[in-house]
């Protein structure tokens, strides 16, 4: 495969949230590898009253406060040459899962705009045809944690960033199921046993018996991946 840079664009009210998480681990020494990169925009930059405002109360009212539509599109115009999809990071919009990750590790970067307040105008996301992407069922202060999210997720993807000791094959989400359950040494502890085939050397009654937990484990933790698992398999 070849080995392209993914170039990470933040727009956010907080750019000294950034790198943070991603500063360690493997998102921090691919950033410093330079097999990503990572820039951050203060949304506030682009005001242009002397109060640097940012926000508006919304129509309809209703409480909070709103980003308005020429600052994000002032936005987003600096960084018209950042590379890949516009995403906007929102409750309301669709829900990441392990194959628009994939997804986004296969293009050359993304820009990513962190709500805070009530949102952003509508008009702004839908003429810049930005992708609404929601990390969970539950309500951030803010979209930078899960703009960081995101990235983590796609940064470990990237070629170069994870050893090539063990793909991303047997992973949770990979082929659809979660993943088996992992044992360690010791063999017994507190009286507990691992499961003997682990130990046994038989890579194939392992693998075996590795599909059959995660088969086992999907359906009853996650009747819904097993439902979608069954019928994929039909297919
Ligand atoms: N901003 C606030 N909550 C969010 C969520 N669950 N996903 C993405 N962005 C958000």
């Amino acid at each position: 495969m070849a080995v392209s840079r993914w170039d990470a664009t933040v727009l956010t009210l907080f750019p000294q949230m950034f790198p943070g998480p991603l500063a360690s681990s493997l998102a921090g020494k691919s950033l410093n590898q330079g097999i990503w990169t990572l820039k951050t925009l203060d949304i506030r930059d682009f005001a242009s009253d002397k109060h640097q405002t940012v926000d508006g109360t919304p129509f309809g009212g209703g409480g909070g406060m709103v980003l308005k539509a020429d600052i994000v599109a002032a936005a987003l115009a600096h960084v018209a040459e950042a590379p890949g999809p516009r995403i906007y990071l929102t409750p309301r919009g669709r829900l990441l899962d392990q194959q628009t990750v994939r997804d986004l590790a296969g293009q050359p970067g993304a820009v990513f705009l962190c709500g805070r307040y009530e949102g952003v105008d509508q008009r702004v996301i839908d003429e810049a045809s930005m992708m609404e992407v929601s990390i969970g069922d539950y309500i951030l202060s803010g979209g930078e944690p899960a703009a960081m999210i995101v990235i983590d997720s796609v940064v470990r993807l990237l070629p170069g960033v994870m050893g090539k000791e063990r793909g991303h094959r047997d992973e949770s989400f990979e082929n659809g199921l979660l993943e088996h359950a992992q044992y360690t040494q010791p063999r017994v502890w507190h009286g507990i046993e691992a499961p003997a085939v682990l130990a046994s050397g038989h890579h194939q009654k392992i693998a075996q018996w590795r599909l059959a937990e995660a088969e086992r484990e999907t359906q009853e933790r996650r009747p819904d991946l097993w439902e979608q698992y069954l019928r994929a398999q039909q297919e």
